[in-house]
């Protein structure tokens, strides 16, 4: 589902690569390909149709560029291009979303931050995606009340806080081991309930994590303050879509930060950033962070790990050997300009070169 805007562009780079790991790991790839959002208003007067909701269902994977842009603007709800991405998070069932923020030494000095703050830096921010404020009923807009107001609904049931709560749990088991809760339960009655349920879930199933709560003001703070202190932060849908994009000028850009959305079905798989309408087709928009994203699709959906593992490392040699794109380009004399072709190109290069094959095969 490339999308809107720059979303095509590094969807189609991301392609290649996917391609290119397939191949050495003996796994044929098979591509449907979907207009969605506002590009699916334009050819299909809705932002989803139930044929690419149904394609995507019965996918093993789906991977997502981005959508949204002036165009679309003057829309409200469910007729704006955003309405099709909530819709198919929604339809899949992709309650949790990973957004892995790790901090590439090459770029520790492209963040606005000191690198002595950033360095090291490898955090797993666990958003929930399919409830709280962003789906909650009843929400209205009036507009003909005397006062005219509008109002939505942060709500969660249990199930929904214990089911990403494990997967948090889970993934912290393979890293640092520790999970910091966030929410605003000093004011926020769904957020005082969250935090129990957090707790209680921790206290019956897990020994050996270390919980921990933090409210989301502070934790915003903490974030620049110093963010090598989190391991996984666990969050619900608005905070963690706050706390992700100021998580990404961590890493320089967020052209550089991957997603992967998970339920109990098909993964979900888009970069943070957005269509940019500002640099639609200039070839200038940033790949890597969908290339991420098609690494994480290799571990989580594919069960590739070895395939990710090599993606990821062809990201960085990318890097190490200088090649930028103009949103981590900072001038230094060692760095090297360049567009979204030629970053994908040089991500293929270092893979083929990684397994042994000639570059030009
Ligand atoms: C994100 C985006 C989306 C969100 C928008 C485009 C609906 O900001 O993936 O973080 O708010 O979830
Ligand atoms: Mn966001």
């Amino acid at each position: 589902m490339p999308g809107d805007g720059i979303g095509p562009e590094v969807v189609d780079g991301a392609l290649t690569i996917l391609r290119e790991v397939c191949s050495h790991h003996n796994t044929e790839l098979q591509v449907e390909s979907f207009p969605f959002g506002g590009a699916s208003i334009d050819k299909h007067g809705t932002p989803a149709t139930e044929e690419a909701i149904e394609a995507c269902k019965s996918s093993d994977a789906v991977l997502l560029g981005a959508v949204g842009g002036e165009k679309w603007d003057h829309l409200t709800g469910a007729d704006r291009p955003e309405s099709g991405l909530l819709r198919i998070r929604s339809e899949l069932g992709v309650y949790a979303n990973f957004r892995p923020v790790r901090v590439y030494p090459e770029l520790a000095h492209a963040s606005t931050l000191k690198s002595s703050i950033i360095s090291g830096v490898d955090i797993l921010i666990v958003r929930e995606l399919t409830g709280g404020i962003y789906f909650g009923q009843p929400r209205e807009t009036n507009l003909d009340a005397e006062d005219p107001y509008s109002f939505d609904t942060m709500r969660y049931h249990r199930s929904e806080i214990i089911r990403v709560t494990k997967k948090a749990f889970d993934a912290a088991r393979k890293r640092d081991g520790r999970v910091c809760s966030v929410d605003k339960a000093n004011v926020l009655g769904s957020s005082r309930f969250w935090r129990d349920i957090v707790k209680s879930y921790a206290e019956q199933n897990e020994t050996g994590i270390e919980l921990t709560h933090m409210l989301v003001d502070n934790c915003a703070m903490q974030l620049i303050r110093d963010p090598g202190q989190f391991d996984v932060i666990l969050t619900a849908n608005l905070f963690g879509d706050i706390l992700s994009d100021e998580a990404a000028m961590l890493t320089g850009s967020i052209g550089m930060l991957p997603s992967a959305s998970l339920g109990d079905g098909p993964g979900l798989y888009e970069p943070v950033h957005g269509s940019a309408p500002d640099i639609t087709g200039q070839n200038k928009a940033n790949p890597l962070a969908t290339i991420a994203s098609a690494a994480l699709m290799c571990r989580y959906s594919l069960q590739l790990e070895e395939a990710a593992t090599k993606i990821e490392q062809a990201i960085e040699n990318t890097l190490k050997k200088g090649f930028r794109t103009g949103d981590i380009f900072t001038d230094s004399s060692n760095e090297l300009l360049v567009g979204t072709d030629e970053m994908c190109e040089q991500v293929l290069s270092s893979l083929q070169q990684k397994s042994g094959q000639p570059a030009n095969q």
